[in-house]
């Protein structure tokens, strides 16, 4: 049986700190989670003194609203991807979900900094380099690429790319690391236990199955004895103990807090943050022997990514631009790392704690959560040059309860898409667009406003708007989608009921009233595009050029233009063209002519094959 063993047998580092220490505090006042303190520059603030505090963060800046206050910057992040292995379907997972965050937060009117990024020191990444046989460096720069690729492939707006090799970020890791040792929080220690070289983490026997297996990574644990800096984790205990209880909201969903709370209150052990036996890391300063924790290092991205190449690489400079971060965007396994430690570091720091850790649930295949490490992954460049990324990020989070675990079938998606974005959404435009062409040269006759008059569907589309824009805003994806499908779904059976087409074969007063419909349907359409394009940007731009709009106009709109009434008589709409491809899923002759039971994915026009879906 391992057993973990800590011994102290040096403090170089607490005799350090006293250098670093500033000989006076500063006063000020202690707040409440949410609000900012403002604390004078350059200096280091005790933990001692204020659960949480800034270095002026004026990241407030960045929105200046039209009375001319300045609004809050709305900073969310992704994880910072391991580049061991390309990316898989579970790390796109978690950027698609930011990405439809970042955009509804953008339309919704919101300064939005969306930061992602690279996690690329350690022995993880070192083992798999040497097995590439390339160097770390240049394994880091293949992997970290083709994020960037995967991202773009993805529609993916982020704003900061952080990797954690980038010089500035190392700058940010070892002045956050010398202030947590002025802040007598680091020592020296002999440490012996059972490590998850996939997790990069120390565990807790108790958490081990059978043969010291880690439980997410299913291979077994290695006995490590090293002598190494220990970050003072126990001393936080008692603060976040008090910041959750004030500050339910902190971790979400609510249940992943207690989770969080019972971890605490089961105590906390002080950690290591420092490896003598990895050589690919950022040295410790003034201990050239040994490289920072790989987590010890990469959490500080979140701060480092809010710097640009011109920037001064300073924390007071980078907190200035953007921290405290208003979400964090983590998966389940990640939690420990984000609710436990990470404020702990910050506090140590006198840095503020982000406002929200979300912490979503696993794509799994055959219940198991998707990963490198497992090798069971679903290829995201073959889901998006197969289907579109429209699709991809429509059916994961439509079909993936924001927070709960989620499986992937192929036969699914491709019902799911059909049925939702081909079927009720692109159908119910396209039909709509003929009729108009055929029946009123592809011209509204009356504003949408007075199309609407007296008609209670326009009350059902607006109610259906409102409940989409709560479900963004408090994180609901999947309702979300739910909502604008709903919008679609009624405009269908509106469309069912009014049957324009046989009004304007009996024409008269009946035509008119079925021209007055399809304005009706054409601002519905032009209502979906709004409310729906933070999931699917590029079909949703492509509803809204149909509508006669120019191709980027729909980037530069706000939420409230979901208002009813924006589409206006006179106005000309497109040439109808299918916007959303159907995927027909066919069944291919094997060389004997008999039928293979695998299924292929084509499109039934051979011109739309690849781009089909993207392009229809
Ligand atoms: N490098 C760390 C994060 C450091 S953040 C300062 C890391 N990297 S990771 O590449 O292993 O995982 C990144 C994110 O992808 C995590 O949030 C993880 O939960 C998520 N996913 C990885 N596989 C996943 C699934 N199968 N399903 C959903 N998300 C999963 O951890």
């Amino acid at each position: 049986m391992a057993v973990a063993r800590m011994n102290v047998n040096c403090s170089i580092q607490s005799s350090l700190s006293c250098i670093l220490k500033p000989s006076s505090f500063f006063s000020f006042r202690t707040a409440h989670f949410k609000n900012r303190l403002y604390l004078p520059q350059n200096n280091f603030v005790s933990p001692k003194r204020s659960l949480l505090c800034t270095c002026s963060s004026n990241s407030n800046q960045a929105n200046a609203s039209q009375t001319g206050e300045k609004a809050e910057a709305f900073v969310i992040t992704t994880p910072l991807y391991y580049v061991n292995a390309p990316p898989h379907m579970g790390s796109a997972y978690t950027t698609i979900a930011a990405d439809a965050i970042a955009r509804f937060q953008r339309l919704s009117g919101k300064k939005v900094i969306f930061n992602t990024g690279t996690d690329e020191h350690g022995e993880k990444i070192a083992t798999a380099a040497s097995a590439a046989g390339s160097s770390p460096r240049e394994h880091c720069d293949v992997i970290s690429q083709a994020y960037k690729m995967l991202w773009k492939d993805l529609d993916i707006a982020y704003d900061k790319f952080i990797r954690t090799t980038d010089p500035k970020h190392e700058a940010i890791v070892k002045e956050f690391y010398s202030r947590v040792l002025a802040n007598d929080d680091i020592y020296r220690a002999d440490y012996e236990g059972l490590y998850c070289v996939n997790c990069e983490e120390y565990k807790d026997e108790k958490e081990l199955l059978e043969n010291n297996c880690c439980p997410t990574h299913l291979k077994p644990c290695v006995p490590r004895k090293e002598d190494n800096y220990f970050f003072a984790l126990s001393k936080y205990q008692k603060s976040l103990e008090e910041i959750l209880a004030q500050n339910p909201d902190f971790v979400q969903p609510s249940y992943r807090l207690n989770e969080v709370q019972s971890w605490i209150k089961n105590g906390l052990r002080d950690f290591s943050i420092s490896r003598a036996a990895v050589d690919w890391g950022i040295p410790v300063p003034n201990d050239n022997k040994q490289t920072i924790y790989v987590w010890f290092d990469a959490l500080l991205g979140y701060i480092s990514a809010l710097l640009e190449d011109k920037d001064q690489p300073n924390l007071q400079t980078a907190v200035s631009l953007g921290w405290p971060a208003s979400l964090h965007l983590i998966g389940k396994d990640i939690l420990r790392f984000h609710a436990v430690y990470w404020p702990a570091m910050l506090l140590s720091a006198g840095l503020s704690l982000p406002k929200m850790v979300f912490c979503h649930g696993f794509l799994t295949k055959d219940g198991l959560k998707m990963g490198k490490s497992l090798g069971n992954t679903i290829e995201p460049n073959e889901l998006v040059h197969k289907f579109g990324a429209d699709a991809v990020r429509y059916f994961f989070l439509r079909e993936v309860e924001f927070g709960n675990d989620g499986d992937y079938s192929e036969d699914r998606f491709i019902n799911i898409v059909n049925a939702h974005l081909a079927n009720t959404i692109g159908n119910l435009l396209n039909r709509t667009l003929g009729l108009l062409k055929k029946n009123c040269q592809s011209t509204l006759v009356v504003d949408s406003t007075i199309a609407a008059e007296g008609k209670e569907f326009k009350d059902t589309v607006e109610k259906l708007v409102e409940k989409a824009r709560f479900h963004y805003e408090n994180l609901s994806l999947s309702s979300a989608c739910e909502a604008v499908l709903e919008i679609g779904n009624a405009g269908n059976l509106y469309m069912d009921k009014h049957q324009p087409w046989s009004l304007f074969k009996q024409g008269g007063d009946a035509a008119e009233a079925a021209a007055k419909d399809l304005v009706i349907i054409l601002e519905t359409m032009r209502i979906i595009a709004i409310a729906l394009s933070p999931v699917a940007p590029n079909l949703c731009r492509r509803i809204h050029s149909q509508l006669g709009y120019s191709e980027d106009q729909l980037d530069n709109l706000n939420w409230s233009e979901t208002k009813w009434g924006g589409l206006k008589g006179g106005q000309v709409m497109a040439h109808p063209q299918p916007v959303f491809a159907r995927i027909e899923q066919i069944k291919e002759d094997d060389n004997d002519g008999a039928e293979s039971p695998k299924k292929a994915v084509k499109k039934k026009d051979k011109k739309k094959k690849v781009q089909g879906v993207i392009e229809a």
